[in-house]
C-alpha cells in the first residue's frame, strides 16, 4: 500500500513541465491552508504547513492572497504563525489595505461597517463627515443597528459609494458554515438601489496587486 503518497505535495521534479516559465505562486489561506474558528482560531488543513515550506524552499516567489476581513493583517498572520505556518505580514495581500489605498486616491471618507478587530487598519484614514461606506465581514457586528446606520449614510448621499471587502456568500468555520459579507453587501445594494465596488477576490485588480508586489506577470504566476 502506498496510499500516503497520494496526499503528499508533489515533488517539484514531477511538476517541472507544468512549472516551466512560472516564477511565482499565489496561495489562498482560509479554506485552503486552514479552517477558521474554534478555540485556537482554526486548524491547519493537513499537508498545508509542509506545502508552504516546500514552495518557499523551491525558490518560487510566494504571495498569500486572502479575503479575510475579520482581523488586521498583523493579528491574522500572528494566528497563522501560531498554527505553524511560515508566513510574514509582508507576504499577505488583504482587502483592507487595498481599500485604504482606494479611499486615499479618491478622497473618500468612510463610514465603517466592519469587524471591530479590523478597524485599526483604517487608523490613518479620515472618517469625519463620511461620503462612502466600507463594508467587511463584520460577523457579530452585523447588528440591525449597524446595518441601518450604514444604510442611512448611503441613502443620504447624492452619489452613494459602497466599497465591499470581498463578496463571499458564506464560508466554513470549524463549527459550521457562516454568512459572509456578500449577503449584507447585497442588502445595502438592494435598499439603496446601487452597485457595490468589490475590493478583494474575485476582483482582477486585487490579484494584480499581489503580482505587482511579487514583480511578475500574470502568465508567470500560478
Ligand atoms: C462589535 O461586537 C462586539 C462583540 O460582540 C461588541 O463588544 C462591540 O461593541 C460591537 N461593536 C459595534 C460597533 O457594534
Ligand atoms: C473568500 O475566498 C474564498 C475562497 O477563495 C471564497 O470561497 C469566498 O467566497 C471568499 N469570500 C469573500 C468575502 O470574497
Amino acid at each position: 500500500m502506498q496510499a500516503s503518497r497520494v496526499y503528499s505535495f508533489p515533488v517539484m521534479a514531477d511538476w517541472s513541465k507544468r512549472l516551466a516559465g512560472i516564477k511565482g505562486l499565489v496561495l489562498d489561506i482560509s479554506g485552503v491552508l486552514y479552517d477558521s474558528g474554534g478555540e485556537g482560531g482554526g486548524v491547519p488543513i493537513p499537508g498545508s504547513i509542509e506545502a508552504v515550506k516546500k514552495i518557499k524552499s523551491s525558490g518560487l516567489k510566494l504571495r498569500f492572497c486572502t479575503n479575510e476581513t475579520q482581523a488586521t493583517r498583523d493579528k491574522f498572520v500572528e494566528k497563522l504563525q501560531r498554527l505553524g505556518f511560515d508566513i510574514v505580514v509582508d507576504e499577505v495581500t488583504a482587502p483592507a489595505p487595498a481599500a485604504c489605498r482606494i479611499l486615499k486616491e479618491r478622497n473618500l471618507r468612510p463610514h465603517l461597517l466592519v469587524h471591530d478587530d479590523v478597524i485599526p487598519e483604517f487608523a490613518d484614514i479620515n472618517k469625519a463627515d463620511p461620503n462612502c461606506v466600507v463594508i467587511g465581514d463584520a460577523a457579530d457586528n452585523f447588528s440591525y443597528k449597524n446595518l441601518n446606520d450604514a444604510f442611512q449614510v448611503l441613502i443620504g448621499l447624492e452619489n452613494p459609494v459602497l466599497l465591499s471587502l470581498g463578496k463571499g456568500r458564506y464560508y466554513k468555520e470549524t463549527d459550521g458554515l457562516k454568512l459572509d459579507v456578500g449577503v449584507y453587501m447585497k442588502a445595502l445594494e438592494y435598499a439603496c438601489d446601487i452597485q457595490a465596488e468589490v475590493v478583494g477576490k474575485p476582483a482582477k485588480m486585487f490579484f494584480q496587486s499581489a503580482l505587482t508586489e511579487m514583480d511578475i506577470e500574470p502568465h508567470q504566476a500560478l
